[in-house]
């Protein structure tokens, strides 16, 4: 006999199903990030699902690894838009139409102006220490460049929610990492790369389990 206390009896997995936070991944080239988030979702690392991979790009590499893995992809490009506003509506309604709860930026570069239903949704990772060395044209090799070229002792990576400008918005969590004596951009862009694999998927981690959001 069932009691007022009992949980509703529930298919099996169907809670794991309900309970998975939806991404939508926004790529323009590579895809090293929507590879990680791919690998480890596949090997049960994160609990998420993949709703929608949109590119700024036709032909990248991370629009491969999209399609390798099953995922819907789209292509939506900034210049067939008129300005920001446009083609931020675009996104968000892509983003939408797939189901997406999350809007994941793994090395997207152009300004998603996101309309405000899409606001506290959005993340974004960039491979410094924000503040410093963010913003418009830092990106890439540029920005490890600078950060060796300041003399700095560390750098890192940043998970951040995103608002209406570059590299800007509250930040999630920060991952440090050292600079090295002999450093060289690449080498530097390897190591905080590294400490960005283990950042987003912990970031998205605790965003799908209610611990972190935007207020
Ligand atoms: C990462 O360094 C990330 O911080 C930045 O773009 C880079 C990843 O690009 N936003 P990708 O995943 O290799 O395309």
């Amino acid at each position: 006999m069932s009691t007022a206390s009992e949980p509703p009896a529930r298919k099996e997995g169907e809670e794991a199903v309900r309970d998975r936070i939806r991404l939508g991944v926004l790529i323009s080239g590579t895809g090293r990030t929507l590879q990680n988030l791919i690998d480890r979702i596949r090997d049960g690392r994160l609990e998420a699902e993949i709703s929608v991979v949109i590119s700024s790009r036709d032909g990248v590499p991370g629009i491969e690894r999209a399609r390798e893995a099953g995922l819907p992809t789209s292509v939506l490009r900034r210049r067939e838009y008129r300005d920001d506003e446009e083609y931020g509506e675009a996104i968000a309604r892509e983003l939408d139409v797939r189901g997406a709860r999350l809007a994941v930026m793994a090395g997207f570069l152009h300004l998603f102006r996101f309309p405000e239903r899409w606001k506290g949704r959005v993340l974004n990772i960039h491979p410094a220490l924000l503040p410093k060395y963010g913003g418009k044209g830092f990106y890439g090799r540029r920005v490890h460049e600078a950060v060796l070229a300041a003399g700095e002792r560390e750098s890192g990576c940043t998970v951040h929610w995103a608002d209406l400008e570059y590299d800007h918005g509250p930040v999630l969590l920060q991952k440090k990492v050292p600079v090295l004596p002999g450093d060289t951009p690449e080498s530097l862009a390897e190591r905080v790369f590294a400490a960005e694999c283990e950042a987003y998927p912990e970031a998205i981690e605790r965003i799908g389990r209610g611990a972190a959001r935007w207020d």
